[in-house]
C-alpha cells in the first residue's frame, strides 16, 4: 500500500526545479507531497492536492530545502590530530605527511571502534541536513585495511570511494612505484567489490600525474567511476588528468591555471570546492566566482577528515563560500545540493523535482539565506531521509 504525506505550511520551499522561480526554484507559502519516499508534487499550499494525502504535516512557516549532498568525506579513521591543528594555528604549515599518523591509528583500531565512530559522524551529518554522502578509504593503505574501511563505509552509504592512493605509506617510502603496483593490483582486487569510485591524491608529496593515471585507469577498467584530489597545495596537472579521464569530479581546485578553468568549462567534470580545508589550513580559498563565471559546474563538500578539515557541516561550508569565495547564497546552496549530486553523477538527489528522493531539511529559519546569514547557528530543525 502506498503512503502519501503532505508537508504544508512551508514558508519557503527550495526545489531546484526549473518550473518554479529563480535559480533555486523557490515557492513561497508552499507544500510538498511525497509518496513512498519520492517527491510527487510541489507548489503553492493553496493548490496542494490535499485529498491525495494520508497524512498532513505543518512546517509552521519554516523554510525547507533539499537534503545536502556531501560528495567528499573521509569518515573511517582512528586517532586524533587536534595537536597538529593546534600547531598549525600557531604557524606550522599543512603537509600531506600528517596522513600517515592517521593511517597508523586506523590500522590499530578495531572494526567495532571504527564502526562506532562512523555512526557518530553519520548522526552529525544527518543533524546538519546532509542526506547523501560519499566516504573514501585511504587511511588503511594495506590490502586488508583498505578493504575493511570500504566494507565499513558500505554499511552506511552506497557512495564509497577507493582511495588506496592517498599517500605512499612509510613502508614503501623508498619505492613508491612498487606501492602503485599494489594499489592497481591486489588492493584494487580486494576493494573494487565494495566501491563505486576510484580516487587519487595527485599532488607533490603524494602521487605524480603518471602514477595517478595508472591508478585511475586501473580503477576505471574495473568499472569504477573516476574522481581526483588535485591542486590543493599548488597548481599541477591533476585537473587536466581528471578532465582527460572524464572524472565525475576534481576536488580542492584551490590553485587553478587559466587553462585548467577552460578545460573544466568544456567538460562534464565538476569542480568540488572544500572550504573547510582552507579554513583549517589557513590557505587561500578557491575562487568560486572565477569558475562559475567561466561556466564550470561547482559543488561544495566538507572533506570531513581528521587532518585538513574536521567539519561535517555543509551549512558552515556554505557560510564560508558566501563570505570568502565570491558565491551568492543561491549559488552556494545549489553547489551543496545539486552540485554534490552532479559530482556523484546522481539525478535522484540534490533537488525536489517530481520523482526525486524525498530527502529534505526543515530549517529553523524562514529563508535559506539564513544558512549564510547566521553562521555557526544550528538551523536544521529536522532532516527527512526517504528509506531506500
Ligand atoms: O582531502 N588531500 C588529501 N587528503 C585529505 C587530507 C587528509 C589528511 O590530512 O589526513 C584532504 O584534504
Ligand atoms: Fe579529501
Amino acid at each position: 500500500m502506498s503512503r502519501a504525506t503532505l508537508l504544508t505550511g512551508i514558508g519557503e520551499l527550495v526545489t531546484l526545479d526549473p518550473q518554479h522561480d529563480g535559480p533555486l526554484g523557490v515557492v513561497a507559502d508552499a507544500a510538498l507531497l511525497t509518496v513512498d519516499g519520492r517527491v510527487e508534487w510541489t507548489g503553492p499550499a493553496s493548490a496542494a492536492p490535499r485529498e491525495d494525502a494520508d497524512e498532513v504535516l505543518d512546517a509552521r512557516g519554516a523554510a525547507v530545502i533539499p537534503g545536502f549532498v556531501d560528495s567528499h568525506t573521509h569518515l573511517v579513521f582512528g586517532g586524533d590530530r587536534s595537536a597538529e591543528f593546534e600547531a598549525r594555528m600557531a604557524g606550522r604549515p599543512y603537509s600531506a605527511g600528517g596522513i600517515r599518523s592517521t593511517v597508523a591509528a586506523t590500522r590499530a583500531a578495531s572494526d567495532d571502534g571504527l564502526r562506532a565512530r562512523l555512526a557518530g559522524f553519520v548522526a552529525e551529518l544527518h543533524a546538519q541536513g546532509t542526506t547523501t554522502f560519499e566516504i573514501k578509504s585511504g587511511y588503511g593503505l594495506t590490502v586488508d585495511d583498505e578493504a575493511r574501511i570500504l566494507r565499513l563505509a558500505r554499511e552506511v552509504t552506497e557512495e564509497t570511494t577507493f582511495l588506496g592512493a592517498h599517500v605512499v605509506p612509510a613502508e614503501f617510502a623508498d619505492d613508491p612505484d612498487a606501492y602503485v603496483d599494489v594499489v592497481t593490483g591486489p588492493m584494487l582486487d580486494a576493494c573494487a567489490p565494495h566501491a563505486r569510485w576510484v580516487d587519487v591524491f595527485c599532488e607533490r608529496g603524494a602521487f605524480s600525474v603518471e602514477q595517478s593515471r595508472r591508478v585511475l585507469t586501473a580503477g576505471a577498467e574495473r568499472g569504477l567511476g573516476v574522481r581526483v584530489h588535485a591542486s590543493q597545495l599548488a597548481p599541477g596537472d591533476g585537473v587536466a588528468l581528471a578532465v582527460e579521464l572524464d572524472a565525475a569530479s576534481v576536488d580542492h581546485c584551490t590553485y587553478l591555471t587559466d587553462a585548467d578553468v577552460e578545460r573544466l568549462a568544456a567538460s562534464e567534470t565538476v569542480a568540488t570546492l572544500l572550504p573547510g580545508v582552507e579554513f583549517s589550513t589557513r590557505q587561500p580559498y578557491p575562487d568560486a566566482r572565477r569558475l562559475i563565471d567561466a561556466g564550470v559546474s561547482v559543488a561544495l563538500a566538507s572533506d570531513c577528515n581528521p587532518g585538513s578539515s574536521f567539519t561535517s557541516s555543509l551549512p558552515f561550508c556554505i557560510a564560508v563560500a558566501v563570505r570568502d569565495m565570491g558565491m551568492t547564497v543561491a549559488e552556494a546552496l545549489r553547489a551543496a545540493t545539486l552540485g554534490g549530486a552532479l559530482a556523484l553523477r546522481r539525478s535522484d538527489v540534490g533537488h525536489l523535482r517530481r520523482g526525486a528522493r524525498a530527502d529534505y531539511a526543515v530549517l529553523d529559519a524562514p529563508s535559506h539565506v539564513h544558512l549564510a546569514y547566521r553562521p555557526g547557528v544550528p538551523l536544521i530543525a529536522r532532516t527527512h531521509r526517504a528509506t531506500p
